[in-house]
This record gives C-alpha cells, sequence and structure tokens, in this order.
C-alpha cells in the first residue's frame, strides 16, 4: 500500500444542527454511537467527483502518475449512474486511456472486497498497480425523517493505491477474508435502485439486530485472519476497523486486548461512511505519522448483505 488519499465535502452538519429538526438529541446519539458530526455532500459531490479527488491525493501522495495505474476498482453503493461503472468514469477522470476499471457493491464492507479483489489481481500477475477506492453519498439515500437511521451516516471518499512488491518482501496485504449472508438482507438494506419501480430508495435498518451480529460476526474475523497468518493480537500494530459505531469499535479493540490508542477512530467526526471509511481512516493515521512503515495493520468490516471481512497488512 504506496499511496493514500481522502476526500470529505466541506459542509459540517452537527448533532445539535440534526437536533433541531428532529426529535433526537446530541447526547443520545453521542453515547450511543461516538458521533458528534459528519459531512454532507454539496450539490457538485458525488460518487465520481469524490473517488477522484481522493485518488488524486493518493497518486500525489504515491509519486505515481495517473498514467501507471493499471486497474481502478472503486466500491460504492451509491454511484451516480448504474453504468458506467463509477470506476470508470474516474478513469476518465484521471486522464487514463489505457487500463480497467470495475465497481464493488458490498455496502460497508466494500472496501475490503475491493482490496481483496486487487490483491487477487496483483498476485496473479492482471495488474501491477491498482487504485482501491471507497466512495459513498449516503446523504442521498437517507430518509431523513427517520432518527433511527439518519443522524447514523456521512459522505465522502478514500483512496489506497496498491503496487506489485519485487520479490517476496515481508510487506504488503498478508491476506483477506471475505464473509455474506443473504438470509439476512433484511437487517439493513436500500429500499429498491433502478431496477425496481415501486420503492422509496431509502435506506432502512434493524439496527439492535445489525448490532449484534456486528459484534459476533467481527470478532470472529479477526480472530480468522490472524489465525490464518499464524499471529496473535499481540502482534497487531493498529485496528483500522470500518467505523459505524464507536461502541461496536471498541468491543472489537477490547477482543483483541488493544488499547484505544492503538485503534484509529473517525467515527466521531465522520459518522458512517460505508465503503470510504476503512481508507478515509488509513489516509489520516498515514499522513499524521501514526501508522508508520512495518506496522501490522488489522481492517474489518461489516455491512448490508450482510457482508463482512477482514483483511491483514504490513505497511
Ligand atoms: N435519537 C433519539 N432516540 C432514538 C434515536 C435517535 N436518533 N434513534 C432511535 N431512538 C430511540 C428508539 O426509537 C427507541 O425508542 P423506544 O425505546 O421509545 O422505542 C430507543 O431509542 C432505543 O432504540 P434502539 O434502536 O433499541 O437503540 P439502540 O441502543 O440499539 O441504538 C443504534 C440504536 C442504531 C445506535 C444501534 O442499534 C446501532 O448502532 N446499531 C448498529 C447500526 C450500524 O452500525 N449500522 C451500520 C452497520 S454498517
Amino acid at each position: 500500500m504506496v499511496g493514500f488519499g481522502g476526500y470529505l465535502p466541506n459542509r459540517i452538519v452537527t448533532n445539535d444542527e440534526l437536533a433541531a429538526r428532529l426529535d433526537t438529541s446530541d447526547d443520545w446519539i453521542r453515547a450511543r454511537t461516538g458521533i458528534t458530526q459528519r459531512h454532507i455532500a454539496g450539490p457538485n459531490d458525488n460518487a465520481v467527483s469524490m473517488a477522484t479527488a481522493a485518488a488524486s491525493r493518493a497518486l500525489d501522495y504515491a509519486g505515481v502518475p495517473a498514467a501507471a495505474v493499471d486497474a481502478i476498482i472503486v466500491a460504492t453503493s451509491t454511484p451516480d449512474q448504474a453504468f458506467p461503472a463509477t470506476a470508470v468514469r474516474v478513469q476518465a477522470e484521471l486522464g487514463l486511456r489505457g487500463g480497467f476499471g470495475f465497481d464493488i457493491a458490498a455496502a460497508c464492507s466494500g472496501f475490503v472486497y475491493a482490496l481483496s479483489t486487487a490483491d487477487a489481481l496483483i498476485r496473479s500477475g492482471q495488474a501491477g498497480r491498482v487504485l482501491v477506492i471507497g466512495s459513498e453519498v449516503y446523504s442521498r439515500i437517507l430518509d431523513w425523517s427517520d432518527r433511527g437511521t439518519c443522524v447514523l451516516f456521512g459522505d465522502g471518499a478514500g483512496a489506497v493505491l496498491l503496487t506489485a512488491a519485487e520479490g517476496e518482501g515481508p510487506e504488503g496485504i498478508l491476506s483477506t477474508h471475505l464473509h455474506s449472508d443473504g438470509s439476512t438482507g433484511d437487517l439493513l438494506y436500500v429500499d429498491g435502485a433502478i431496477g425496481l419501480r415501486e420503492s422509496s430508495g431509502f435506506l432502512r435498518m434493524r439496527g439492535r439486530d445489525v448490532f449484534r451480529h456486528a459484534v459476533a460476526k467481527l470478532s470472529a474475523s479477526v480472530d480468522e485472519v490472524l489465525a490464518a497468518n499464524g499471529l496473535t493480537y499481540a502482534d497487531v500494530s493498529w485496528l483500522v476497523p470500518h467505523q459505524a459505531n464507536l461502541r461496536i469499535i471498541e468491543g472489537v479493540a477490547r477482543k483483541l486486548e488493544l488499547p484505544q490508542e492503538r485503534v484509529v477512530i473517525t467515527v466521531d467526526r465522520h459518522a458512517n461512511t460505508s465503503a470510504a471509511s476503512i481508507p478515509l481512516a488509513m489516509n489520516e493515521a498515514v499522513r499524521d505519522g501514526r501508522i508508520r512503515k512495518g506496522d501490522l495493520v488489522l481492517m474489518e468490516a461489516l455491512g448490508g448483505g450482510l457482508t463482512w471481512g477482514s483483511a491483514l497488512a504490513r505497511l
């Protein structure tokens, strides 16, 4: 992982602002989720524009020209169009004439799914440099009158550039582990899409059930990825979790016996940006010097589907 970039819309919406128009309060939102504010897309922000901004910053960080990128994968559940894929539009925005791009829809697990796919493309020799991006505008699929969901999400994009390593070095993606269970699809879903005529288009969630699944499945997921690499909790330098809820993150950190200082938290300021949350958190912690070369980084996520998974990387 050689490049990191992020983009957050300028407009910040605080809990108090939501409480002024909904039956909720700053205290309730903070206590249940850890969220204090979220960034919300402006009229000129969309999945493509935010993904392009994050990708450009990741390329700048790595000092790699866009023309050297072989593949672009965008994880998003809020694309601007059914097709062309967001990734293909980003390819054009970056001025790239070669290579290929496609989107992945795995809701909040999308970044882990995209990372796994990029790793497989690199290992199989199909691509040498892959941009992995999460870009989401959940503000456009939220029912702003539903206090049980609208307070939880925010907009943004994050990007990571992966490049093939020379030989078998100790760094890079050590392994990724993906899961889904379609029988739990009614716990967290968007009511309809372009292929359905009669639908609200809003996100719906059974919060308490999702919470229960998240704690159990993410705990199993961190055990799975460490066992697969013959490592233990003590080996983990940083937990970079999907940022849905501070209480879920703290639950997994406790299980790993990781002190809070070793967990990258953005949910307090970004809320849940779905597939963008892990790359946004990586970007922040690499750029401010917390995550350094040689660190072992554990990523995990769960989202609608349900989908969930984990990834372990040596920076
Ligand atoms: N403000 C004030 N009250 C609220 C509220 C809000 N924003 N949202 C819900 N409530 C109320 C409910 O109506 C309910 O009231 P009632 O007891 O009078 O019926 C009460 O708070 C408790 O609701 P419940 O849903 O049981 O609360 P909870 O403790 O489970 O917290 C979540 C709700 C959504 C914060 C929590 O379930 C959660 O974080 N779940 C996981 C969600 C998630 O992470 N989803 C994304 C995964 S990628």
